[in-house]
Parts: C-alpha cells; structure tokens; sequence
C-alpha cells in the first residue's frame, strides 16, 4: 500500500510518501525559518497560516518526486498531536478532506510515538532501547520495549533543550534556529570558559530543566549591551553553554541506559545533529558496549516519513481514524501506551 504522510506541527510543513510501510519514495520539508527567523522563535499565527499556504503545492511536488499519481495512494497518516493546534489543524483538515475526496482510509498519528520508531525507516532494531527525543518542542527519554510499548522515563520541566539553544543564540545575537550556529560556534571557544549550571544532575530520575541554564547565559551578558558580542567571547559561551547541555543529555541518558539494561540507545529530534552529542553520546556508549543509534539528520529533525511509516502500520493493522479525531496540543506522554 502506497501511504502518504503529512506532518504540520510545528513550523515545517512535511510530506512523504511511503511504499509498502518501509520504503520512502518522497520526503519533503519545507522550512519555515525564513519566516521565524526575525522573531528569534516560531510565531504560532504565521507558522499555521505558512501550513496552509504551502501544504497543497508541497504534496504536489512530493507525488512529482515520486512519479505517482493520487489514485495509487490507499491511506493518509497524518500528525494530530502534540503541538501547535492551528499548525496541527491545517494538516490533518487537509488529511480528512483527502480521505473522504478519495474514499481511502486516514490515520491519526502521534507525533513523538513517531519520533520513537523513526529508526526502523534505516535499520533493523532489537527492542527494548532507550530514546532520547530532544527538539525545539521536546526533550523527552522514553524506553521504547516494542511498537506500541512506549515507558516514560522523564522529561523537561520547562524549555526544551532546542529552545534553550534557541533562546540563547537569540540573546547572543546569531539568528534562528540557534542549535547549527551555537553548534559551530562552539568548537571556537573553550568549554571551561564559564561555569554554566549542570541542571538536575544532582537529583535522582530522569528529568530535564533548561530555563536556568538560559538565565545563567543572561547574567554572564548583562551589563554588556546588546549584541554584537567580541566573538571570542560569544565562542566562549556558546562552548560553556553546549558542554552544559551535552553533559545533562549524556547523562541522563546513561543513566536511563543503566536503569534498564538497554543495549541501545536511539537519538531523535533536530538537537540529536549535534556534533558535540554526538561525540559524547558516542564515547559513553562505548564505554558501556551500548549500541548508539542515530537517524540520518532528515529523519532526525521533523519529516513526514516518520509520520507515514508509523501510520501505516496502524492502516495495515485496520486502525482508522474518523472525522471525530481533534488536535491535541499535548498530548500526556501516557498518552502513549506505558508497559
Ligand atoms: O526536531 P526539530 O527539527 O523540530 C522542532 O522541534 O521544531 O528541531 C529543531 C530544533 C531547534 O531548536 C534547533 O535549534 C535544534 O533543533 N538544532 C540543534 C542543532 N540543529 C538543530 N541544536 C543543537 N545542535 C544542532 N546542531
Ligand atoms: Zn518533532
């Protein structure tokens, strides 16, 4: 079956196409940066209204790609949640609309149970594996013991780790999205320079906190005016602040590694192209004989193709979704089924 995926929950407006639940023919994204860019974050209104304006000629030139006309595709897998519900809503009332227009079958998809099965679209996975989702919306560890298996470990209490990147790269002055500046950045500087916080290491569990570190990063600038910064000294920060985050995700991550004897350990998200994560990540699995497992950076960061491939297993199973099926903001990690 010929499945097409659509993915608006956020700011990238996504399409794919998906044969046979395994082999991706398209996988189109298209960038909202240009458009968020000034704003140093992503504007909900502008983000939903980009969706709707770009989603129709996008699924267009994904069946171009893919040289497939619409009558091939036999159902839609579509993103419902979490996220932005005007972003989510213009995605799945285009995904209700095709289905009922074509007569084929349409699923609802839960975008971080999609972030969690990714991997399988590349490589052959033993169950269980520890996933570490960290994005501009998500920072999120979950054991995933089998499709449909999914046990929350821990999360972010406030800023995702993304968004600290962001938000941080905004008060230094270096655009948006902040993680690939701060990330090149960093190799500039020295990671010593300042002692950034290493939040909620000291306690126990598997919990995130980024907005500290980000006020950490403010005080180290008050005084000094708005940028442009010496870029010395934006190096030495930017390098401070990424050897703050990386030691928290590696951490946390070993320590959910440990907790449940996972073998494996699967990066999600836009944070997971981190050079510096990855590096580390990297040198702890080693050490520990744990496999680490990261997505090309296209399944890593928000894509259709993850969305299509969750979906369709769901068709291929039978599950449908009916013109019931709402947008959900958040959806409760138990959400997701915990075993
Ligand atoms: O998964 P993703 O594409 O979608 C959203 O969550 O919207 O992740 C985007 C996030 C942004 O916050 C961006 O700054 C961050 O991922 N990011 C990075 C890097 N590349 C992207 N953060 C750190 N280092 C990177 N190399
Ligand atoms: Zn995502």
């Amino acid at each position: 079956m010929l499945v097409l995926g659509v993915e608006t929950s956020c700011d990238d407006t996504a399409v794919a196409l998906l044969r046979d639940g395994r082999e991706i023919l398209a996988n189109v994204v298209s960038s909202q940066d240009h458009v968020h860019g000034p704003y140093g974050g992503v504007v909900p209104e502008l983000a939903s209204r980009q969706h709707s304006q770009n989603i129709l000629p996008i699924i267009d030139a994904a069946l171009q790609n893919a040289g497939v006309k619409f009558p091939e595709i036999g159902g839609i897998a579509v993103t419902y949640g979490p996220g932005l519900v005007g972003s989510l809503l213009v995605g799945l009332s285009l995904a209700k609309g095709l289905a009922f227009r074509w007569g084929i079958p349409y699923v609802g998809v839960n975008h971080l149970e999609a972030h969690l099965l990714a991997i399988q679209l590349e490589q052959t996975v033993q169950f269980p594996y520890i996933a570490l989702l960290a994005s501009g919306g998500h920072t999120l560890l979950y054991c995933v013991k089998d499709v449909g298996q999914y046990l929350f470990l821990g999360g972010t209490r406030d800023d995702a780790a993304g968004e600290a990147y962001d938000k941080v790269a905004k008060r230094l002055g270096l655009g948006f999205p902040g993680g690939p500046v701060i990330d090149r950045l960093a190799a500039k500087g020295r990671p010593d320079a300042f002692d950034f916080p290493r939040p909620m290491l000291d306690r126990p569990g598997f919990d995130f906190s980024f907005s500290g570190l980000k006020t950490a990063v403010s005080t180290v600038l008050r005084g000094r005016g708005e940028p442009p910064f010496d870029e010395a000294f934006v190096a030495d920060v930017a390098s401070s602040f990424q050897a703050a985050v990386v030691e928290t995700l590696v951490a946390k991550s070993m320590r959910a590694v440990d907790h449940v004897r996972a073998r494996a350990l699967n990066l999600g998200g836009g944070v997971a192209c981190n050079s510096a994560l990855r590096i580390a990540l990297a040198d702890a699995c080693a050490r520990r004989d744990v496999e680490l497992r990261i997505p090309s950076p296209r399944l890593c960061a928000d894509n259709a193709g993850m969305i299509a491939f969750t979906g369709a297993r769901r068709l291929s199973l039978g599950d449908r979704s009916g013109p019931e099926l709402d947008a959900v903001a958040s959806l409760e990690a138990s959400g997701l089924t915990t075993a």
